[in-house]
């Protein structure tokens, strides 16, 4: 039986329960964070937490806790749930009202939940061990603010639905101009002639954790070449790999998109010294 956090209380989830009236519930107002966890140990805590401070100020919710504190969370729901591979979802709506209308007022007390959950075991560098993907594509009908990570995931989910029920793991998204935004549940790469290139940040992009440190990492090890630059769907289709990033897969290659051979087919050398890099550096961050 799993142990969550609701309001300040640790308590079985079936017992957890919430108002109706909740403005997450009601609106989708409400942000969200989710970051992994192998033994105990999280990767990107600051990172996660920062991204959540800056998404509550930029739908003024006015939670104010330390790192501290939300560390507190964690290794509480890591400590009651049992250690191995745990991916930690963290979210805070703006809380339940007595009325429903668009607007609202400063003094609601937020919603705060989480929970924990099993992922998949940490990414091995291994070609052989790997399960690449095969994806469709769809234009991005999102909203313009994918830059928050807001519980308002219906757009997502409807793009990630249609690769599903046709088999596909996951769903690149492109612009009206034919670039590359990113996958339904994750950031997107590719690598032509040893660069590698993703989407610069802006209001159609997640800017990932993942992301963060593999290109962090990367920019350290200066072996390999990076560009966050537009990226068109026919170079995406002419790459010769393709990778997708996210907390809970780190770093996954695309062998097949629409049912076109990326590259050779195959799980790339560059995917495999890039996951040896992040597999080494990431729990630094
Ligand atoms: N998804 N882009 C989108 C649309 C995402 O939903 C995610 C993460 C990412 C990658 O972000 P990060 O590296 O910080 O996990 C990019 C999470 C895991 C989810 O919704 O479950």
């Amino acid at each position: 039986m799993s142990i969550v956090f609701l309001n300040h209380v640790y308590l079985p989830a079936e017992e957890a329960k919430i108002s109706p009236m909740d403005r997450g519930f009601l609106f989708g107002d409400s942000i969200y964070e989710v970051l992994p966890s192998y033994n105990g140990q999280m990767i990107g805590f600051n990172l996660h937490i920062n991204r959540l401070n800056k998404n509550m100020s930029a739908i003024d919710i006015g939670l104010k806790w330390s790192h501290g504190r939300w560390m507190e969370v964690c290794e509480a729901l890591l400590e009651k749930n049992g250690l191995g591979n745990l991916g930690i979802y963290l979210q805070v709506s703006r809380g339940s009202v007595p009325v429903r209308s668009h607007a609202y007022t400063k003094n609601i007390d937020p919603t705060i939940f989480a929970f924990s959950f099993e992922i998949a075991p940490e990414q091995l560098a291994s070609k052989s061990k790997v399960t690449p993907y095969k994806v469709t594509t769809n234009l991005d009908l999102r909203w313009a603010r994918c830059q928050i990570k807001s519980t308002a995931l219906l757009g997502n989910v409807m793009h990630f639905q249609n690769g599903y029920q046709k088999g596909f793991n996951e769903t690149l998204l492109y612009n009206g101009r034919n670039e590359l935004t990113e996958g339904s549940t994750c950031n997107a790469y590719i690598v032509k002639d040893g660069v590698i290139a993703t989407p610069p940040l802006d209001n159609h992009v997640l800017p990932g954790v993942t992301r963060h440190i593999l290109l962090d990492l990367l920019r350290k090890n200066n072996s390999m070449q990076i560009e966050e630059r537009v990226i068109l769907m026919d170079e995406v289709f002419s790459a010769d790999e393709v990778w997708v990033t996210s907390s809970s897969k780190e770093i996954v290659p695309v062998v097949e998109i629409d049912g076109k051979i990326i590259g050779n087919g195959k799980v790339g050398d560059i995917w495999l010294a890039a996951q040896k890099i992040y597999s080494i550096g990431k729990r630094d961050y």
